[in-house]
């Protein structure tokens, strides 16, 4: 995404991971760790692609497909070569596409609207939750009209947005729901997987989410077989047959590299979430007293904890103070997507919600490979910050 996407990679000088409290520099990120867990097995995987002589939709895109399919409890997975072009085969292989409206947020980052775009139709943005920051349902009502086709709500730091309700609202006025899932691999709400609320899910396998391949990928979710073929059509050039389109596609496939990484990847999701689960919780404990935590989870909602995100008053001086005892932060997302220039003319109702919450979040480092000694490093530097 080059220099636009400052994105939670971004990773300077990162110090070996240790313990001792007095000196430690805590990173935002640390992907590097990730590689070298268990790398031999990540390697012979790499490898065995290379050797194989096949790069492209091969056995290991068709099994990591399947495997994903039975991990998200979804009879159908097709793969992509981005989360952002899986909300726009969804949508097309839907039949959303020019003309429509689609109601989403803008509370979330650029690719959810532009995935909508690119479909042909316009996002329409709907305020969300005062603290939860996902879609308001109760909002949906007014921003209805005669050419809404869709909704897109965004699973946002891997909390479930109120599904039973946004679906309800789907089901009453006949439209299309598709979640975008970029950011809640492992998320669950009374019971159901993430991603088996609509009619279609958004996966994206940016290296930086919970299951992350070693480059762009994604992929689309679906109980609808008409659907799923759709969406292999469309992701290789429109193709009915071989060298022969019956609809303009597009080129969006998955490597068999980038497959191979995931299988390996997805072996290891459920005990990351498991750990970003207990890191979650440590700073729950900790923090709640001093700053603004996240919300508690929803009644029968198990969140994926993708990101960890307080809010604050004074954002630019706290990260300062953070930066100065050597923990790295991020912020999902500086500016909201209707306030930037690509986005300001698009429909939407008043956002107070959203860009409330796009001038105080702040997201402090959660990731699997995180140490106790680390987290209580990010602890230790929070009220520090947060006391002044
Ligand atoms: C909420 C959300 N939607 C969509 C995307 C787009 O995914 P990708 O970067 O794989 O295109 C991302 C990730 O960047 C995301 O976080």
């Amino acid at each position: 995404m080059g220099e636009v996407y400052v994105g939670p990679d971004r990773i300077g000088a990162v110090p070996a991971p240790t313990d001792d409290l007095r000196s430690l520099s805590v990173p935002y990120l640390d992907l590097a760790r990730a590689a070298a867990e268990g790398k031999e097995v990540l390697e012979a995987a790499l490898l065995a692609c290379v050797r194989r002589g096949r790069y492209v939709l091969g056995d290991e895109v068709a099994a990591f497909e399947r495997e994903w399919a039975a991990f998200c409890g979804a009879p159908f997975a097709v793969s992509c070569a981005s989360g952002t072009d899986a909300i726009t085969l969804a949508l097309l292989g839907l039949g959303v596409g020019i003309g429509d409206e689609v109601l989403t947020v803008s509370m979330t980052c650029a690719p959810t609207a532009v995935g909508i775009q690119r479909a042909g139709a316009t996002p329409v943005f709907v305020d969300v939750e005062a603290d939860r920051l996902t879609m308001d349902p109760a909002l949906l009502e007014s921003a209805l009209t005669a050419r809404t086709k869709a909704i897109v709500p965004v699973h946002l730091y891997g909390r479930m947005a109120d599904m039973e309700r946004i679906l309800a609202f789907a089901k009453a006025n006949g439209l299309l729901l598709v979640e975008d899932c970029a950011q809640a691999h492992g998320a669950a709400l009374s019971g159901r997987p993430a991603g088996s609320f609509g009619d279609a899910a958004a996966w994206s396998f940016y290296p930086t989410k919970n299951l992350g391949a070693l480059g762009d990928g994604g992929a689309v979710t679906t109980a609808r077989l008409e659907v799923a073929k759709k969406i292999r059509k469309l992701r290789l050039y429109g193709y009915a047959t071989r060298n022969d389109a019956d609809v303009a596609g597009f080129n969006s496939r998955l490597d068999e590299i980038q497959a191979a990484g995931l299988r390996v990847n997805l072996g290891r999701l459920a005990a990351g979430n498991a750990r970003r689960r207990a890191i979650a919780a440590r700073y729950d404990a900790a923090l709640a007293a001093v700053l603004r935590t996240p919300p508690p989870a929803r009644a029968g909602e198990i969140p994926a904890h993708h990101l960890y995100v307080v809010r604050v008053d004074d954002r630019d001086a706290f990260r300062g103070r953070l930066e100065a005892a050597g923990v790295g932060t991020d912020v999902h997302y500086p500016r909201a997507v209707h306030e930037q220039p690509a986005f300001a003319a698009l429909p939407r109702g008043p956002l107070p919600e959203t860009e409330r919450a796009m001038r105080e979040v702040v997201s402090l480092p959660l990731y699997p490979q995180l140490t106790d000694g680390e987290a209580e490093r990010v602890i230790e530097a929070v009220r520090a910050s947060a006391r002044r």
